[in-house]
């Protein structure tokens, strides 16, 4: 095969989900289909830690780090697939927004009986920002979840992305019959009796499925020509532009419906899309030369090792065993030696890495987050990837006094590596740290005390809201304990608002002072 058709056959995406909708099941589901794993409950375990040590990469049994769970590439319908977690729970960090910079689209789990939960809507704005298809998967049908219209408004209300089913529940909970799948012209039938999971319509509606009588399935029926007149249409272009949604329903339990979402998913996701540079000129996946940025660099959380593993996104060209780049920022070589790639179902098969795939770069202090490797005639930086708004809060000074240097060394140089963000009081000058997830502390004072001998002590000051300040309309009497006032390090004003009730009453005293939700500075 060829460079560009391996190129063309990539498949690149992250599932995006609030915890507990289902990501780690369905992401096993997919799994499974792709022949990567050979049991279901693989991924669950290594979530759950239970999983036995002696299955892990080599560099995982190694050096403790989690790679495997980082990528998982799997091989389905003549497309190779590659799957990015996107940590929730306590490992949530800014590496879980970057992670969306490395992808060609999202994949959004949502539980039907809670709808649209907070950390969906955090990473979805994340994603719409990227204009990347997203593709909605409405999951735990066998169990009471809310009424599937009920759903599909709530996407375009509170996510504002219009959306377009792909099939439609019959029934639910105790009464799921199955998936009415107009866009396949057939029933997927839920516990078929005569062993029949998928169905015809033409059979159904000539009367010959003992569905035909049944009231669920006629309400389906009838919604989804409600929906064929009154709903968005299909259109593909909208969907690859980010701007339309397909919906998916299933159970990804029972493994109902998942298949058929991933067949669906594969004939509409894109290929891998060129990267723009600091120049505007945008980089084809198919240019000749290899190009990639590193979008996470996970360091190890084991105390004996200060090894690192870099995330490289491939934009262009194939990566080659013991390659040497151009690492655009010092300008220097590196030579790409000891390199992970993630295909889930043996070590041995080891092939190389084209556009659109990642590799795991073994580090020791070469690489930052941002990152640009070239080669050949490209030269220039990838444009940066943005900054998060942060939204919890520690004040940290340093334990010993004479140990300034080292402390404000490790500070300068954590946060320009992306791995926290920087605030400074405005009028007391007291360094405060922002993150937008609690391991991100835990992380940056373990890697203050082993990279920089820096003992810190962190003050947690919680949960904030920050809006930017127009500095023109700036006066530091409007600050309080409630709403203090700070400089980020490009030195714009912010207040870090103590709650939303705080935010609103600041809005009423001042009414005309421009207030900034930005998500990017
Ligand atoms: P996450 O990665 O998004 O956090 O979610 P995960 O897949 O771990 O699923 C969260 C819980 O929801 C799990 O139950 C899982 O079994 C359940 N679940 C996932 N998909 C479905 C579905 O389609 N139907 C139903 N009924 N449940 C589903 P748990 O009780 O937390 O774990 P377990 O003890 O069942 O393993």
């Amino acid at each position: 095969m060829s460079r560009e058709e391996e190129i063309k056959k990539r498949r690149t995406f992250a599932i995006i989900s609030h915890p507990d909708a289902g990501k780690t099941t369905i992401t096993e589901q997919l799994l499974k289909f792709g022949g990567a794993i050979r049991e279901a409950g693989t991924v669950k375990a290594r979530k759950t830690g239970n999983f036995a040590k002696s299955d892990w990469m080599d560099i995982e049994k190694e050096r403790g780090i989690s790679v495997t769970s980082s990528v998982m590439q799997f091989d389905y319908a003549g497309k190779r697939v590659n799957i990015l977690d996107t940590p929730g729970h306590e490992d949530f960090s800014e590496d879980t927004y970057r992670t969306l910079m490395a992808v060609d689209a999202a994949v959004m789990v949502i539980d039907s009986a809670k709808g649209i939960e907070a950390q969906t809507k955090k990473l979805f704005q994340v994603v719409k920002h990227r204009n990347i298809p997203v593709f909605t998967f409405i999951n735990k049908l066998d169990r009471d979840g809310r009424e599937p219209l009920d759903l599909l408004s709530e996407l375009e209300e509170v996510l504002g992305i219009d959306s377009v089913p792909m099939n439609w529940p019959i029934g639910m909970g105790k009464n799921f019959q199955g998936l009415y799948d107009f866009t396949n012209d057939r029933v997927e039938v839920y516990q078929p009796t005569d062993g029949e999971r998928f169905v015809g319509l033409s059979e159904v509606t000539a009367g010959n499925h003992t569905l035909a009588n049944n009231p669920f399935y006629t309400q389906a029926v009838e919604d989804a020509e409600l929906l064929a007149d009154a709903g968005n249409q299909f259109d593909e272009e909208k969907v690859i532009s980010g701007q339309l949604t397909p919906v998916y329903f299933g159970s990804a339990l029972t493994s109902f419906g998942v298949q058929t979402f991933l067949e669906s998913f594969l004939e509409y996701a894109p290929e891998p899309h060129s990267h723009k540079t600091v120049d505007d000129e945008e980089i084809e996946p198919l240019n000749p030369d290899f190009s990639g940025f590193v979008f996470k660099i996970q360091a190890n959380m084991d105390p004996r090792h200060r090894d690192r593993i870099a995330f490289v996104r491939i934009v262009s060209g194939e990566f080659e065993r013991g390659m040497s780049v151009n690492l655009v920022r010092t300008g220097k070589q590196a030579k790409l030696a000891n390199v992970t790639q993630f295909m889930a179902d043996s070590r041995e098969n080891v092939q190389n890495a084209v556009a659109g795939d990642i590799i795991g770069v073994y580090d020791t202090g070469t690489y930052q987050v941002g990152d640009t490797m070239t080669t050949g005639k490209l030269k220039k930086a990838f444009e940066p990837l943005p900054t998060f708004t942060p939204e919890l809060f520690m004040r940290v000074q340093a334990k010993n006094v004479m140990k300034q240097k080292s402390f404000h060394k490790g500070i300068e140089q954590l946060v320009q590596e992306g791995a926290i963000q920087l605030y400074t009081n405005f009028t007391t000058g007291d360094i405060m740290l922002g993150a937008v997830g609690q391991l991100q502390f835990e992380v940056f004072k373990d890697r203050m005390e082993r990279e920089y001998n820096a003992d810190i002590i962190m003050t947690p000051m919680g949960k904030k809201t920050v809006r930017w300040i127009n500095p023109e309309q700036l006066d530091e009497k409007m600050s309080s304990s409630r709403n203090i006032l700070a400089r980020d390090r490009f030195d714009h004003p912010l207040f870090l608002f103590e709650n939303d009730f705080a935010l609103r009453w600041f809005k009423d005293k001042y009414p005309d002072v421009e207030l900034k939700e930005e998500f990017s500075v």
